[in-house]
């Protein structure tokens, strides 16, 4: 039996242990929808998700997903938008945690796709919105074509971020075939 084998599972067990109820936190790329209704079952009632995700279809199904007799919970706000426009809706400081899951809408258009130019814009305005403390879990997707320029962006950026300010850590499954997908997660001090 495994306990992890892949990013996604070690991903959510890290979520898992992290998120708490009443935590206010951001999906940057709601997609299908599945990881902004893991993120509302563990902040329960109390908390607060923002789901953003700019092709409409992603957020219809997020809003599928996640509604309880036909309504979308209170607690969930759905933002049709690029992230790289984040900082039009969030304050400074109020996320305990932020999640980019990357890439194209798995049954979608595959060549709509995160861009190293908007998720860096995106990732810049995150860590003024997370709170001292808060984490931000970053999933990139190597194996398309688009992949590999983001993860060499994203890498570069991320070793360069300030020690005193942030630890940044890299989850990858170094002896599995092809290109494994790989996680970052980077906790604001
Ligand atoms: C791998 S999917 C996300 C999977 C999703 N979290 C789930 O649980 O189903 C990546 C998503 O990022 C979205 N995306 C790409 N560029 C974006 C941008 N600049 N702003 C917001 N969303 C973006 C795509 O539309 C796609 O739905």
């Amino acid at each position: 039996m495994k306990t992890f084998g892949n990013v996604v599972n070690v991903f959510r067990a890290l979520l898992k242990t992290h998120i708490t109820e009443g935590m206010t936190v951001l999906d940057a790329t709601s997609g299908n929808g599945y990881d902004t209704r893991f993120l509302l079952d563990l902040i329960g009632k109390s908390g607060y998700v923002f789901a953003m995700d700019f092709q409409e279809a992603a957020i219809k199904a997020t809003a599928e997903r996640c509604s309880c007799n036909g309504h979308t919970p209170s607690n969930l706000k759905l933002i049709c938008d690029s992230h790289a426009h984040l900082k039009q809706y969030l304050d400074s400081e109020v996320l305990d945690a932020a999640v980019f899951n990357l890439g194209y809408l798995p049954g979608g258009d595959k060549t709509i796709t995160t861009k190293a130019e908007s998720t860096l814009a995106a990732i810049d305005q995150t860590l003024k919105c997370l709170k001292r403390g808060g984490l931000m879990y970053v999933l990139c997707y190597i194996g398309h074509p688009n992949g590999e320029e983001e993860y060499q962006c994203l890498s570069t950026k991320l070793r360069l971020l300030p020690q005193s300010a942030f630890d940044v850590m890299m989850v990858d499954f170094i002896n599995q075939s092809g290109k494994p997908p790989i996680m970052w997660v980077i906790e604001k001090k």
